[in-house]
């Protein structure tokens, strides 16, 4: 194939070649655009020694490979449209501060992190209309520098009317849905509430739909979330076409269903865990204030209590920067938020 035509096309810069941003900056390149991507200067020489960009993608047939971007180590805005900001948490300070206080004309900050608090806190320093949203509905690990895996289908939900951004992707594999506003990202917060509960348990996405432990914890932190949210007159829309009553009776007494719902619906692998049990097992921050620390600030909010997503917080916060945590098992942490 060839990579070289991208006159006209917009510039994209990728900010952070973690897991999303080598998977993004992959299916951008597959998509034949102008990309670039931000690494980190300590990682140059690893970076310039992988020779292509690689996604696996298990369970869905062949890894894409396509040739690396060009590797930047200095945020230089000059010339670019879309800047996807594709850090955790806890660095998105950090390019804050490397941005300029003015941004280009017509260029727009494309955040991908998790939770729903990076777009308002982009929000307060540009003006909302050069901030988009875009919700990351794939699983990712990252393997080696510019060499990622996904273990679910490769899907994006952007929150934008900008046909631009919404035709970034076009003809890459990757699937593209428009949303209008917040819900989606809440949708995906309550399914992110999980992190936390595979996390101090050491557990995998399978074993959260299929362990009866965990699946009833899952159930208890998505019900203390939901009443709040619904309390808080929050829109939220689940990533299944569900009411939220069917869906926990669904993760409750579904059998086998929610697993095969998550396997044949976004292609989920057996293996695949969320990246807070990487993080947790590496000593790493993890993005659980921006998580499940967000229902507690609605509960503190609104005046109403929130022992269960606080009880997770509190102990996925113990285990930060103490490898190996002392992880605890299903029947354990079920018995210790008195569940
Ligand atoms: N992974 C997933 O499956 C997934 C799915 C949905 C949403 N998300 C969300 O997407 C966001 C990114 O997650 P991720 O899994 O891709 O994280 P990640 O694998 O840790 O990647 C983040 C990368 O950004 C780099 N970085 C941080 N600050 C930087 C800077 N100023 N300049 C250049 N590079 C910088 C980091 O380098 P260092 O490691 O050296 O700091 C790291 O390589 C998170 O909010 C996450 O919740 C992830």
């Amino acid at each position: 194939m060839a990579y070289l035509n991208t006159v006209g096309k917009p510039n994209i810069l990728v900010v952070g070649a973690g897991a999303v941003g080598t998977t993004l900056a992959a299916y951008l390149m597959a998509a034949r655009q102008s990309v670039r991507l931000l690494i980190r200067e300590r990682h140059t020489a690893e970076f310039q020694a992988a020779s292509q960009l690689t996604v696996d993608r298990i369970g869905g047939g062949e890894s894409l490979r396509v040739p690396k971007p060009e590797l930047f180590t200095k945020l230089d805005l000059t010339g670019i449209d879309f800047l996807l900001i594709c850090v955790k948490h806890a660095a998105l300070d950090g390019v804050i501060a490397q941005l300029p206080s003015t941004l280009p004309p017509g260029m727009t900050l494309v955040s991908t992190l998790n939770g729903i608090s990076a777009v308002p806190r982009l929000r307060r320093c540009y003006p909302a209309d050069q901030v988009s949203n875009v919700t990351v509905m794939f699983n990712a690990q990252l393997l080696s520098p510019l060499h990622s895996q996904i273990t679910t289908k490769p899907q994006i939900i952007i929150d934008s009317g900008d046909s631009k951004l919404l035709e970034l992707f076009n003809n890459s594999g990757m699937e593209v849905k428009r949303t209008n506003g917040e819900a989606i990202a809440w949708g995906k917060l309550l399914l992110n509430l999980a992190n936390a509960v595979c996390a101090i348990t050491h557990t995998t996405a399978k074993d959260l739909l299929t362990v009866p432990d965990l699946r009833a914890i899952y159930a208890a932190v998505l019900d203390e979330a939901v009443d709040l949210i619904e309390h808080a007159g929050i829109s939220y829309q689940l990533p299944l076409p569900l009411p939220y009553k069917l869906f926990r009776q669904l993760i409750l007494h579904g059998g086998p269903l929610p697993w095969w719902i998550a396997r044949v619906r976004n292609g989920l692998q057996a293996g695949s865990y969320p990246s807070m049990v990487a993080d947790v097992e590496g000593g790493r921050a993890t993005e659980v204030n921006q998580l499940n620390g967000e229902i507690v600030s609605l509960g503190r909010a609104q005046n109403l209590p929130t022992p269960i997503n606080s009880g997770i917080v509190d102990l996925v916060r113990e285990f930060e920067g103490k490898p190996p945590p002392p992880y605890l098992k299903p029947a354990a942490l079920r018995a210790r938020l008195g569940l």
